[in-house]
């Protein structure tokens, strides 16, 4: 490998890490590559014969390779393989260099690494990568975090990797410390939202209407030309044609219903505890992987508890357009409660979003991206300090408007014992939300009444305890 000649280094060549490396070439930039896996170094020699591309299994001879100030990005495992590789590179690099993590890392751990480096004078970066293999390879959405000044190294090789919607780069500074990585964390929460709505639309689909893979396809591809319009359902779309190489059927039939994940989406429910946020469709669709796995249960269950015998008998198209209202419905709140995560992380880990810059990124390359990004974009356009989207003029009269078709097909889910927990939890977030008046006045009351631990008055300052039962009234 050449000495001090390449623009960037890329740690891990893998699917993600040799793709984001081809299209930073492909761009115009020289990438050195490190892999301790000799065939994945001969891959990225074999697959460009460029010159602007090399490999190596040497850490030693992949720094040298680099100019100086270097800038060094891994696409890794998160997780330990992050720490080795920081470890191992740390002996080698100078003060004012710059590590750039690209995966999905929990974010308390970027701010750890953070730290350590900074105090050592190399700078660090956690930046979230969406777009899967052929995001990296032909332009992903890019998340950012760390010092502005560090980003300001890697911005335009960045923007020229990143994916482009009407000429915008899908890649814009984020914040300071961990705020890539969190705003990514929440990217996914969001798209494990989206997925199991989706999942939910497909079951009531299938087994509440009795339609084939080939009809349910048709109805995607019908949504993925209107305002749902997004990869989530593209992908959905072409999935129910996919024939099985292995039998006669397709091959969505021949899947194991038993979801597997990387922790993402727990991750956001779990910080979204922590600052008790509500994100309710992101706990109900983690939950219900987690549901799925238990598949062997499941299938005992199945002939010991028993559902509704219903059969459905009105008019199924009419059903179906009702079916779309509700997933743009619920979609529109699962977005909510994932930005309204976002605006109240912003203040508590003090990283300053811009919600309007987030959506624009969001609106190519990355998993969740769809149309309604852009109207997304415009409402914290209108008011870049809102608290949650459903306030916004717009979209509360969408969702005003479109609330009678969710309570609707919740309705039929429940109706016909098909599990829709996607769509009860977004209606039950939207009813929440709107009631100026909940029901937590009588759980203070109890908390009180077991525990003594006070209430407060809505006619009062202050704190207040009762002695429970011991004053009754005149007439008991
Ligand atoms: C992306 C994806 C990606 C992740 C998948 C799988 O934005 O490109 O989010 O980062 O690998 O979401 O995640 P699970 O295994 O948790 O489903």
């Amino acid at each position: 490998m050449n000495k001090e000649s390449f623009t960037i280094g890329m740690v891990g060549l893998g699917v993600m890490g040799r793709n984001f490396a081809f299209n930073m070439v492909d761009h115009g930039y020289s990438v050195a590559g490190l892999d301790n896996n000799q065939d994945k170094v001969e891959a990225l020699k074999q697959e460009t014969g460029q010159k602007d591309v090399d490999g190596t299994t040497s850490p030693k001879e992949f720094i040298a390779g680099l100019k100086s100030p270097r800038a060094v990005m891994m696409l890794v495992p998160a997780g330990d393989a992050v720490d080795s590789v920081i470890d191992e590179l740390k002996p080698l690099l100078d003060e004012g260099d710059l590590i750039i993590d690209g995966g999905n890392s929990h974010f308390t751990d970027t701010n750890r690494r953070y730290k350590a480096l900074k105090k050592e004078g190399i700078h660090f970066m956690g930046v979230g990568i969406s777009g899967g293999e052929k995001g990296a390879r032909n332009g992903p959405s890019i998340m950012p975090g760390g010092s502005e000044k560090a980003y300001s190294r890697v911005k335009d090789i960045f923007e020229a990797a990143s994916a482009h919607v009407n000429g915008d780069p899908c890649v814009a500074w984020l914040g300071q410390g961990s705020a890539g990585h969190y705003v990514k964390m929440v990217h996914n929460g969001i798209e494990y939202g989206l997925m199991q709505l989706i999942a939910e639309c497909y079951d009531i689909m299938k087994r509440g209407l009795g339609y084939e893979n080939q009809r349910i396809h048709e109805v995607f591809a019908d949504w993925s030309e209107k305002e749902l319009s997004s990869y989530l359902i593209e992908i959905t779309r072409d999935i129910f044609v996919q024939p099985d190489d292995k039998s006669n059927g397709d091959l969505i039939d021949s899947i194991l219903d038993s979801a597997k994940q990387k922790g993402t989406g727990m991750w956001t429910s779990q910080d979204a505890m922590d600052l008790k946020v509500p994100v309710p469709t992101i706990d109900m669709a983690v939950s219900m992987r987690d549901l799925s796995a238990f598949k062997g249960e499941r299938t005992k269950a199945e002939n010991i508890l028993q559902g509704p015998e219903n059969n459905f008998d009105g008019n199924e198209q009419q059903f179906v357009s009702k079916l779309y209202n509700a997933m743009y419905f619920a979609m529109i709140t699962t977005y909510a409660q994932g930005m309204a995560l976002l605006y109240n992380a912003s203040e508590h880990y003090d990283y300053h979003l811009d919600y309007e810059r987030i959506a624009r990124i969001w609106r190519g390359g990355c998993i969740i991206r769809a149309d309604l990004l852009e109207d997304i974009r415009a409402a914290y356009k209108r008011d870049d300090e809102l608290p949650n989207l459903l306030l916004d003029s717009e979209f509360s009269e969408v969702i005003n408007n479109r609330q009678g078709d969710i309570r609707e097909v919740v309705l039929f889910a429940s109706r016909y014992g098909i599990p829709a927990p996607g769509f009860m939890t977004s209606l039950a977030y939207f009813d929440g939300y709107r009631s100026g008046r909940l029901p937590a006045n009588l759980i203070q009351a109890q908390r009180d009444y077991f525990g003594s631990h006070t209430y407060e008055r809505t006619d009062t300052d202050g704190t207040f305890h009762t002695r429970w039962n011991e004053q009754k009234k005149d007439n008991q």
